[in-house]
């Protein structure tokens, strides 16, 4: 690892209150010969912890910025908050919903370039933040990662719909196709005839712009961080007033069809684990959904 990259000790600021050494997961700060703080020159996965947990400020990352750049939020006012009342993020999560309807309006590119890093303050495996968003704040462009996503089940309802294909299908690939053609067939091609013939959006549901979150496959979990700042980007819009829906189909069409990340410009190392279709919602929904019982098990 560079020297650069790895935290710096200012020794003169330093009060040697060995709170840094205490948080280090990689375990490279060490109390040096004369009870300073000496960094091993060791991997470091650079989760900032020691700085964050510095009471004099006497560490500096070069490599992180505690400022995500926001453009749409004040971000000196939020800094130093300790954090909101549960009640208060309770509310944000149960008011989330997955939004159906859209209103034709745009949604300002700066809202959706503020949730991507939003997005970014999410955990991930190793701190790797292997992830990579694709932004798509205009309409057209919505409709032509749908047309794309359309195209892959033509095809695909196409061959499920022969049986022969079907059965040479299950010998050498098992039972995905006919399982496919059992759950979806008939509701996927109802959508496709909606959009030829009516131009009905039930991919979108009309959204205006949407957001793909992808991840290097080299990170150490990016299906995991990739959908946990896509939790972050669901909850940051639902505060910001817009309305969000995930679109799985999207996300299995592009597994297969490598025309869709191609046309979203992502590399072929990066796979897209979550397509979030974002705009005003056309629905003011007045409680929460319910949810069903949970029992969870309890170790005693
Ligand atoms: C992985 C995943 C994929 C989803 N894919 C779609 C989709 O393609 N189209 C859609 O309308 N909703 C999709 N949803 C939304 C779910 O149907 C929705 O989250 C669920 O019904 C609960 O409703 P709520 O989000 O309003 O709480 C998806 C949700 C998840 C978690």
């Amino acid at each position: 690892m560079s020297h650069l990259e790895l935290p710096a000790i200012d020794a003169d600021l330093c009060v040697a209150c060995n709170e840094c050494i205490g948080v280090c997961p990689d375990r490279i700060l060490e109390t040096g010969v004369e009870g300073d703080i000496v960094v091993r020159d060791e991997q470091c996965m650079l989760c900032g912890h020691c700085q964050a947990v510095c009471p004099v400020e006497a560490i500096a990352i070069p490599a992180l910025t505690s400022h995500l750049g926001l453009q749409t939020i004040d971000e000196e006012q939020v800094s130093g908050l300790p954090g909101v009342s549960t009640a208060a993020l309770l509310q944000v999560m149960r008011a989330r919903r997955s939004c159906r309807l859209f209103t034709n309006d745009p949604v300002e590119l700066s809202l959706l370039a503020d949730l991507v890093k939003i997005g970014t303050t999410a955990p991930s495996g190793t701190n790797s933040q292997g992830w990579q968003f694709v932004i798509l704040p205009k309409r057209a462009d919505v409709k032509r990662l749908g047309e794309a996503t359309a195209a892959f089940y033509r095809d695909l309802n196409k061959k499920a719909a022969n049986p022969l294909y079907r059965l040479i299908s299950r010998l050498v690939a098992g039972k995905s196709l006919s399982n496919y053609y059992k759950k979806y067939y008939v509701t996927i091609k109802q959508g496709i005839d909606d959009w030829d013939t009516h131009g009905v959006d039930r991919l979108f549901h009309g959204a205006s712009a949407a957001i793909v979150v992808a991840a290097d496959q080299s990170a150490s979990c990016p299906a995991e961080d990739s959908l946990l700042a896509t939790q972050n980007i669901l909850l940051a819009a639902q505060s910001m007033g817009l309305g969000t829906c995930l679109i799985g189909f999207v996300v299995e069409a592009a597994k297969r069809d490598k025309r869709i990340p191609t046309l979203l410009q992502l590399g072929d190392n990066e796979h897209i684990y979550s397509v979030i279709a974002c705009g005003y919602s056309a629905v003011t929904y007045k409680r929460a959904a319910g949810r069903r019982v949970v029992t969870p098990i309890i170790i005693t």
